[in-house]
């Protein structure tokens, strides 16, 4: 009779929200981008995925993933690249000792859950690729660092590199063409600067109207303003933006994550057909931000949306009352607002 045993093992995963962000892929398959990146790792106690991984031979044959008690398909290249990855990694594991149980052999049951809304621009595919990959790698008890997992991970979905990694993270570009310098790369711990904070504003929890993937593909091919981005504007900006995170300059960071947020969504409307994804919440919270800063006759606060209408504040701590009051006394009562969530996240590692 067949072994029933049930392996498995959990973990969590955070989100990251990029000050410096990616938007093209320079290779579709091996998800390889068209610029590096820089996020910061929002602490996961009030967003994070939460993935089981288990696998057993009395499951059926089929390897399956539920997120937040739906059946996916795990048929696409993208997860299967994860599970292949994975399992190679495995079975040069269990190759090399006959005395592990062939769990590469096994099918997976991957079960997940997301304590924030998916695919509106909060970085969903982050935080749940970062857990999908960490949680097998759990039960295959695989020796592999961070790093060494971001490249899996980022083949599951490009941001979702960053998220193996707490505090300030670089996702480098790389130039090979098997994608094997394509990884993400710790900047600064959190506890480099303990006073960093985010505000996040969901506008809308609805699913967006065009995924991320299918959104820089088609700005890739149509955008004219896109050369410009890749090849002059971020690598500007991701020099100034790791000068300012590993000195502090508060100014600086907030400066280059509002431009960056700017410049990548003017890439949008200049696809074609434009792809749109700021509202008109999304417009007054930037006009909120720039009178916050204009107030305080610095900048001490800054705005950048991803792939969605909600936005995410970055703030220092010294300054929670002014930049959170008043983003919630004007933005608390407009039409669009949803569920008046205003949460101020630390940063943190990944196994705080
Ligand atoms: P977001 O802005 O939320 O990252 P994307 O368009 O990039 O939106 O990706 C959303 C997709 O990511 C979902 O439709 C789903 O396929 C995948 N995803 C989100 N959460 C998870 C998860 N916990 N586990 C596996 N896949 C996930
Ligand atoms: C605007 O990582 O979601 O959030 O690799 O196709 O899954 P895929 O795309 P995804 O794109 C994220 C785009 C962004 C910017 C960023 O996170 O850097
Ligand atoms: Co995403």
């Amino acid at each position: 009779m067949a072994d029933s045993t049930i392996y498995q093992a959990s973990t969590t995963a955070p989100v990251n929200i990029a000050v410096v962000k990616y938007w093209g892929k320079r290779d579709p398959k091996q998800n390889l981008p068209t610029n590096s990146s820089i996020s910061v790792t929002l602490s996961q106690k009030d967003l994070r995925t939460h993935t089981t991984a288990a696998c057993s031979a009395s499951f059926p044959k089929e390897d399956t993933l539920r997120l937040n008690s739906s059946p996916q398909d795990v048929s696409g290249a993208r997860t299967q690249a994860c599970f292949r990855e994975l399992r190679a990694l495995r079975s040069a594991v269990e190759a090399a000792d006959h005395s592990l149980p062939k769990l590469s052999t096994l099918p997976l049951r991957i079960v997940s859950e997301n304590n924030f809304p998916t695919a509106a621009g909060l970085a969903s595919s982050a935080a749940g690729f970062a857990a999908l990959v960490r949680a097998i790698a759990n039960l295959y008890e695989l020796p592999s660092s961070p790093t060494e997992l971001s490249k899996i991970a980022r083949q599951g979905s490009g941001s979702a590199c960053r998220s193996l990694f707490g505090g300030y993270v670089a996702w480098q570009m790389g130039s090979k063409n098997d994608g094997s310098d394509s990884v993400a790369v710790e900047v600064a711990p959190a506890s480099h600067w303990p006073t960093m904070r985010a505000l996040i504003l969901v506008v809308s929890a609805e699913k967006k109207g065009v995924s991320s993937t299918s959104g820089m593909q088609i700005t890739v091919a149509t955008s004219k303003l896109f050369k410009q981005r890749a090849e002059v504007v971020v690598p500007e900006h991701m020099e100034l933006m790791e000068k300012a995170i590993l000195s502090k300059d508060f100014e600086s960071f907030a400066t280059v994550t509002m431009m960056d947020s700017n410049s990548f969504h003017a890439t949008c409307a200049d696809t074609f057909p434009p792809i749109f994804y700021l509202n008109d919440v999304s417009k007054a919270a930037i006009r909120v931000v720039e009178d916050i800063n204009k107030k305080a006759g610095k900048i001490i606060a800054a705005y950048t949306f991803d792939a969605g209408p909600n936005a995410v504040i970055y703030f220092e701590e010294e300054n929670l009352d002014v930049v959170a009051g008043t983003l919630k006394a004007i933005l608390g009562e407009l039409d669009g607002w949803q569920g008046n969530q205003i949460k101020v996240q630390g940063t943190e590692g990944v196994d705080d």
